[in-house]
């Protein structure tokens, strides 16, 4: 009762109430949507990586009271320069650690009310020149991050996943959902289903209060220059070719990196323990499409296109149904294809010093290796 009354007065009302009572499952479900919580004390892993640190950055000006800490590695991905006009801020907190630290990660769980897990290797082609630390980050860092959740109170988990998980369409097949049968096809893809059954293996086994979401491909600020986006923006500006694989008819759907986390906020805030949401932006685009779009913005012109080999096992064309989350909770994104390329190519103009840095150390290596220059 104690328990109950010092939660309300702080304005939570605690999952971890309610798993301690039986009530029947549907009740217990409607119990949990009314669970919005403010003053959220928040775990974000891999806060200091592309759709961590927008995240952050997300909360802490939506939500005055929140609360956050950052638990980040610092790979070659993580850069805390995303963070640094809020280095000072009273109501975040960064730690430097790795999530599969057992004993770092639980006593960071026990002071916090919810995890948000971004932290993860991110990069299909990465994956693809070694896998290990796919393995062992995606697989073996949440199974730890949801052993700490588990074993310190049943905490609230989300878990940032990908569409990659299940696996690719073809041009006329119907959109990924909730109910897509997982195929993944890259080591990233399969470390990433492999932790998607960990996180709801735990909601089942334990009645660990979870929540999933399979988002499509984001761009925007922050965005490490490996990736199609900042790295054909960057390349443009450094007077260097672009390198398309195979015809460039690959199919990805793209979403603005915002739309993304004003998702993962409704879904944490009012989603329901147990679900999985898809999200995605309606736009689907060939990479030649997007790579036409950012030569003709950035003033260039068609010879700056270098036709590379393809990557193997190049997933053909990702596409989501996101219907569940627009009627659930009612999420859509808000940025248009257009004005999200604008607001990123103008970021990456402005920013130059942060680009210039990451490509300038292990970057280069990393390029030779992929690229053969
Ligand atoms: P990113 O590579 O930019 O950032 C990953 C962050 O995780 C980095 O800051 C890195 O230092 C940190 N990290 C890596 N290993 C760690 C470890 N062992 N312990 C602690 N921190 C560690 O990735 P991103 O693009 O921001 O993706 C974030 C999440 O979103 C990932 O889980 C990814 O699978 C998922 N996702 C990404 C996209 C996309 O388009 N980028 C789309 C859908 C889902
Ligand atoms: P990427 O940004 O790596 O995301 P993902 O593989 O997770 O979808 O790649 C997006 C698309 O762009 C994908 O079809 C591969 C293609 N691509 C290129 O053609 N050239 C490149 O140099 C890169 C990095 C990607």
């Amino acid at each position: 009762m104690f328990y109950f009354r010092y939660m309300r007065t702080k304005h939570f009302i605690r999952y971890t109430f309610f798993d301690k009572i039986t009530f029947p499952r549907k009740f217990k479900k409607n119990i949990r949507t009314l669970n919005y919580l403010k003053n959220m004390k928040i775990l974000v892993t891999g806060g200091a990586g592309f759709i961590g640190s927008n995240f952050i950055h997300y909360i802490l000006k939506k939500y005055p009271e929140d609360q956050i800490v950052n638990l980040d590695a610092l790979t070659y991905a993580g850069n805390l320069e995303n963070l640094k006009d809020i280095s000072d801020d009273s109501r975040y907190k960064f730690v430097k650690g790795d999530i599969c630290d057992k004993d770092l990660v639980n006593e960071l769980v026990k002071d916090v009310d919810v995890i948000v897990n971004f932290a993860a290797e991110s990069h299909v082609d990465r994956s693809i020149l070694d896998g290990e630390n796919f393995v062992r980050t995606n697989v073996l860092g949440t199974f730890n991050l949801l052993e700490a959740a588990k074993n310190n109170g049943n905490k609230r988990f989300h878990h940032i996943s990908t569409d990659e998980v299940f696996g690719h369409l073809g041009p006329n097949d119907p959109c990924f959902n909730e109910s897509t049968p997982y195929s993944p096809r890259s080591p990233y893809s399969a470390s990433k289903a492999s932790s998607d059954h960990l996180v709801r293996a735990y909601f089942h086994t334990y009645g660990l209060p979870v929540t999933i979401s399979n988002c499509s491909n984001n761009y925007g600020p922050f965005m490490f220059p490996e990736k199609l986006f900042p790295l054909f923006i960057t390349n443009l500006m450094e007077g260097k070719k672009v390198p398309v694989y195979g015809d460039g008819m690959n199919v990805r759907d793209w979403l603005y990196v915002e739309d993304h986390c004003a998702a993962i906020d409704l879904i944490l805030r009012k989603g329901n323990v147990g679900e999985t949401y898809c999200i995605g932006g309606d736009a689907e685009k060939t990479n030649m499409e997007i790579t036409k779009k950012i030569i003709e913005l950035m003033g260039k012109d068609e010879s700056s296109i270098e036709y590379v080999k393809d990557r193997p096992g190049h997933d053909k064309r990702y596409a989501i149904d996101f219907s569940k989350i627009k009627k659930e909770l009612g999420w859509e994104p808000k940025i248009s294809f257009e004005d999200g390329l604008q607001k990123t190519i103008e970021w990456y103009k402005n920013n130059e010093s942060w680009w210039k840095n990451i490509k300038s150390g292990e970057y280069q290596e990393y390029y030779a290796k992929q690229y053969g220059k």
